[in-house]
């Protein structure tokens, strides 16, 4: 196969993949806040234990935020959270919290959604509006008073992105997404 048949294959098989694939976890690291209550550090966010959970101080007129990276850019189409399950009458403390989606490399960053909480409710989906891509997912808050009568905080058990496509010209494999260069030597022979 000489080259341009190779791409062409490949992207067939990215169309094909991508028609049936619906929502692929992005992975996540390097998480961090404004200011972290005792020992909830921002890691506890995605250690995929809801049970641990990550918890900024709470105050009100400050703007309170929770960011975490991307292994690589990615367009996001909904981040499901579980609100902290410990106090959990403190999580009004999230309500209107921004999600945007930011590039780290040109500083561009699109609005994803925004968090409506609700009583007795721990498990959110916020699916994003239009072509929100980036490294970078964070979160803002800012409560002032008499608009709140809770102080803002971020307090996450768990969140999860979700992007709809693989970055770049990777493949769906199985759940992961495997950069072309795997898929390439495969085909060559
Ligand atoms: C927040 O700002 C508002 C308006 O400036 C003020 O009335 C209020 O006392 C402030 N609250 C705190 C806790 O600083």
């Amino acid at each position: 196969m000489d080259a341009s048949l190779v791409v062409l294959f490949l992207s067939a098989v990215k169309l094909v993949a991508q028609s049936d694939m619906g929502y692929v976890p992005v992975p996540l690291h390097g998480a961090s806040q404004s200011s972290t209550k005792g020992e909830s550090t921002a890691s506890l966010a995605i250690d995929k234990n809801p049970s641990t959970s990550s918890e900024t101080e709470c105050s009100f007129n400050t703007t309170l935020w929770f960011r975490v990276h991307f292994s690589a850019p990615y367009c996001v189409k909904e981040v499901r959270l579980k609100a902290s399950s410990k106090h959990p009458h403190l999580n009004w403390g999230m309500q209107h919290t921004d999600l945007s989606v930011k590039n780290t490399k040109t500083g561009l960053k699109s609005k994803c959604g925004e968090l409506e909480v609700k009583e007795g409710q721990l498990d959110y989906t916020v699916k994003c509006t239009g072509e929100v891509c980036g490294d970078m997912l964070e979160l803002e808050v800012h409560h002032t008073q008499p608009k709140y009568s809770y102080e803002g905080c971020i307090r996450l058990g768990e969140i999860e992105v979700y992007s709809g496509e693989c970055p770049g010209l990777a493949v769906l494999v199985g759940e992961e997404c495997a950069a072309p260069g795997l898929v390439l030597r495969y085909y060559k022979y």
